[in-house]
């Protein structure tokens, strides 16, 4: 690997370099006052909305929004990616570019390491118990009774933790640093040292850990490439806990893994779509059944990220869900967060199981071609949501109309910009008997959006309804895309207009620097940072901010947004920025509160000592 350009290095290249000499070598310069413009090389266009500036080292075109510093301008210009932009920029300069191996990542790279290797050799172990232990008869009597054959069981990598408390530990926790291994791994347990402290057994002879699994089916999790990141093991009666996990380690994520990626990509080529279970028998008893573009969540519900994940190797997901009440709630919840990614070309569609069966049951009833006969007619995401939506409503009613548009509005405006949006949007103006444009208009109308009732507001959805205050009175040509703008994106808008406003702020920022408020929603960790740029450099610029966000994704977003408004008052501006930030912080806070919740539930359940 060639290493990391460092930052030093950067600065110094920007501060030798000159953006005029820079984009003059490229495109022809005219000085006008202080600046200088130019036909934008980005854009088609007549008269010269490009403009460069030489005391912010910045370009930056009002036509289309492009902008950035030195390095950018070379990437976009010269089509390449950022480390031979400095590479060109440095050489233009005569320098060298220095590579350096960034020593906490490397740090963190070999610690993975270690504990990727751990993991296969537990998986190992693991497998050979199942052939080779003498107390293996059971397992091996469970997985036949449950019809899952030895080339299945290989695909998946199952194994058997044999009944003890430390054969895993003695069979590859020899010394201290592999048991602190196994330990970062999740695979051992470290002992209760109050319990042992007196005693004189206390010593370093002793180990003092224990192992997780015991007598357990294990079924190991592979990340995408393969590597073992994780276990579920299961019980082979009917104890609780049935399936024990591994915990969260530094290389497993529960909430984003998906069961059987892996072994799906390996098994067959191309799938048109990917079936979304929720347990570990489902996928192996499709797979032992033929069906092998079936997935799991281990336990969790379906995050972005699940999605994220298979709509990169599929355009369809079919969700399967109980058909009872609480399988109906969790797949409208899967619905509500899939709702953003619902670009055009990808479905969702929803199989709802018979009362008391799940995947694994059903297809070993019916056989492989009747489950997947079930598979193609799977109710539409379309259908689900205009059915849960008007299922106690009488549409034929004012009231009953004006309740369904209240609540399929906020849900529409979630919609990606596309015909799919367009399509919801058709369907509940005929439902509705109101023509599309007037309906579109409905929805830049803020006082409309306020008026979405809490019931159905997704969790993260209020970032979409709190377009309130200054500046908020967009055209309804793009109403659609202005109206997904997450709130910390128009937060971050507002404070790119007035940076100053960081400067007053009396909040506690804490929840926003949390992992978990970055997950959903990126445009969140920005704007802390922009908060905290003009908090360090209180005479940061608008430009400073915007050369600041173009090498974040959201970039080429913030420039069009800031085009599209170039008079907004100012009055104001700062107290909605105040109430949205309120907004998203109590969100944040709200979530984490729901998730600890949840852990100490999960934790209470699974760590019941079995
Ligand atoms: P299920 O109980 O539906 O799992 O839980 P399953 O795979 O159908 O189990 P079998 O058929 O009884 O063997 C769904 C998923 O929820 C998680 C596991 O990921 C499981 O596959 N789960 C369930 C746990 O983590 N712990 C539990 O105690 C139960
Ligand atoms: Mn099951």
């Amino acid at each position: 690997m060639a290493g990391l350009i460092p930052q030093a290095f950067i600065d110094d290249l920007l501060s030798r370099s000159d953006i005029i000499d820079v984009v003059d070598k490229r495109v022809t310069l005219k000085k006008t006052g202080a600046n200088y413009s130019a036909l934008c090389p980005f854009h088609k266009e007549k008269s010269p909305s490009f403009s460069v500036q030489p005391e912010r080292q910045f370009y930056y075109c009002f036509g289309c929004g492009a902008g950035g510093n030195a390095i950018g301008f070379i990437m976009n210009f010269d089509q390449v990616d950022f480390p031979q932009a400095v590479e060109t920029l440095a050489r233009d300069n005569g320098m060298e570019v220095p590579r350096e191996q960034n020593q906490a990542a490397a740090r963190k790279q070999s610690e993975h390491a270690k504990i990727y290797e751990v993991l296969e050799r537990a998986s190992k172990f693991y497998q050979f118990q199942l052939r080779k232990h003498e107390q293996r008869a059971a397992a091996v009597d469970y997985l036949t009774a449950r019809g899952v054959s030895g080339e299945i069981a290989r695909d998946f990598g199952i194994g058997y933790a044999p009944p003890g408390w430390d054969n895993l530990l003695a069979a590859i926790g020899s010394d201290a640093a592999e048991q602190a291994n196994l330990l970062k791994a999740g695979m051992v347990i470290e002992k209760d040292r109050s319990k042992t402290e007196d005693s004189a057994a206390a010593d370093s002879s002793t180990p003092h850990y224990y192992d997780r699994f015991r007598h357990r089916i294990m079924f190991p999790i592979r990340d995408s490439r393969g590597r073992t990141i994780a276990f579920g093991g299961r019980v082979l009666g009917n104890d609780k806990p049935k399936y024990l996990n591994s915990p969260e380690t530094p290389v497993f994520h529960k909430g984003g893994e998906l069961y059987g990626l892996y072994e799906c990509k390996k098994a067959s080529g191309k799938h048109k779509r990917m079936l979304l279970v929720e347990g570990y028998m489902d996928v192996i008893a499709l797979a032992q059944m033929g069906i092998r573009n079936a997935v799991a969540t281990l336990g969790t519900a379906t995050s972005s990220t699940h999605l994220t994940r298979l709509f990169r190797l599929v355009p369809e997901i079919v969700f399967c869900f109980d058909g009872d009440n609480a399988g109906r709630t969790a797949a409208w919840r899967a619905l509500e967060s899939v709702l953003p990614l619902m670009e055009d070309g990808r479905q969702v569609r929803f199989l709802f199981l018979p009362e008391g069966e799940d995947p694994d049951t059903l297809v070993r009833a019916i056989g492989r071609d009747a489950f997947n006969a079930r598979i193609a007619p799977a109710t539409p995401l379309e259908k689900f949501f205009f059915d849960k939506l008007s299922q106690d409503l009488d549409v034929n009613t004012i009231e009953g109309k004006a309740r369904l548009s209240n609540l399929a509005k906020p849900l529409i405006k979630r919609f990606p910009q596309g015909v799919y949006g367009q399509l919801m949007l058709d369907r509940l103006s005929s439902m509705l008997g109101v023509n599309k444009e007037s309906l579109q208009q409905l929805l830049v109308d803020k006082v409309a959006t306020a008026a979405a009732p809490p019931s159905v507001a997704p969790p993260f959805a209020s970032s979409s309804q709190q377009r309130s205050g200054a500046g908020s009175n967009r055209s309804s040509a793009n109403g659609l895309a202005a109206y997904r703008k997450p709130a910390s994106l128009k937060a971050i808008e507002l404070l790119l207009r007035n940076p100053e406003i960081a400067l007053h702020l009396e909040q506690d920022l804490t929840p926003l620097a949390s992992p978990l408020a970055t997950t959903e929603d990126e445009s969140r960790k920005l704007l802390l940072s922009l908060i905290q740029l003009v908090r360090d450099e209180p005479s940061t610029e608008t430009f400073t901010m915007l050369g600041y966000c173009y090498g974040t994704s959201l970039g080429g977003q913030l420039t069009q947004l800031l085009k599209s408004e170039t008079i907004t008052p100012t009055e104001g501006l700062e107290e909605e920025f105040n109430q949205i930030l309120d907004n998203i912080l109590s969100e944040i806070v709200r979530t984490m509160e729901h998730l600890q919740l949840k852990d100490q539930l999960n934790s209470r359940f699974g760590a019941t000592k079995d």
